[in-house]
């Protein structure tokens, strides 16, 4: 069973990005499953149920977020509803939407669970305990993790956390790939972060110009999503039939 997943789509860019590469990326990897994290889909931040019905016209089979998924409050009765559609699971109980799901593909029950990091991050609780509390009740065939983190630290250790236990953990949030996509020896597929679905030419989706501005006077700025040199990024992994991952790749590829 392969499951192809997709970093932080930004914006329309990234939408368009996204559904353009996917034939192709398709036809390369043959996924059993897409998941794509949609945290930033509309507008650049947060999420809709047009923007997710967009990532899942794409191609997608289930959707994550991250800290951005409440900043349109429309779409709180959407996440509601949605059942493959998830934020992480360490918020509040009572948040809108769901913190896993479980979706059938390549004839496995597939568990996508979604964290979200405690450093520089608001959770209501640990997402170490939490994903302990969620393995024992969900009932799947292999489990995959998408951990929404700011510091490597802090993922890495969360790789250690689960290997020989979930096929894979990907790492989003931070919008930049990292290098370290390996198996762990417990049969975990890891990587740090996937990076973005989004234009190059910006600071992490924002246009350059923009963020400069900001970072440079420390004066408000209005952010607007960048669109040049769109790029899809993610992991591709093969889980075999005990659950566990017998490879991952790295995705960078330019939109067509
Ligand atoms: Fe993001
Ligand atoms: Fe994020």
């Amino acid at each position: 069973m392969r499951v192809l997943f997709i970093g932080d789509v930004v914006g329309g860019p990234g939408r368009r990005g996204l559904a353009a590469a996917m034939p192709e990326l398709r036809e390369r990897h043959q996924p059993d499953l897409v998941i794509v994290n949609g945290e930033n889909s509309a507008g650049g931040m947060g999420i809709t149920e047009k923007t997710a019905n967009a990532i899942f016209n794409a191609g997608a089979g289930v959707i994550t977020s991250g800290n951005h998924v409440y900043r349109h409050r429309e779409a709180y009765e959407f996440l509601d509803r949605a059942e493959r559609v998830i934020r992480p699971a360490n918020y509040p109980h009572a948040n809108p939407g769901r913190g896993h799901t479980v979706v059938e593909a390549g004839g496995m029950r597939v568990g996508v669970i979604n964290l979200s990091g405690a450093v520089g991050l608001q959770v209501a609780r640990s997402p170490f305990h939490e994903v302990d509390s969620i393995l024992e009740r969900i009932e799947a065939d292999c489990v995959v993790v998408d951990f929404h983190a700011e510091v490597t630290s802090e993922k890495v250790a969360m790789g250690w956390h689960l290997d020989g236990r979930v096929a894979a953990v990907f790492g989003t949030h931070t919008h930049v790939p990292t290098a370290d996509a390996r198996v762990l020896p417990g049969g975990t597929a890891f990587i740090s972060d996937v990076g973005m679905t989004g234009a190059r030419t910006s600071v992490l989706g924002v246009k350059p110009e923009q963020a400069l501005q900001a970072l440079v006077t420390q004066m408000p700025v209005r952010f607007e999503t960048a669109e040049d040199d769109v790029w899809v990024m993610g992991a591709v992994v093969e889980v075999d039939e005990r659950g566990l991952a017998d490879s991952i790749e790295q995705v960078m590829v330019p939109a067509p």
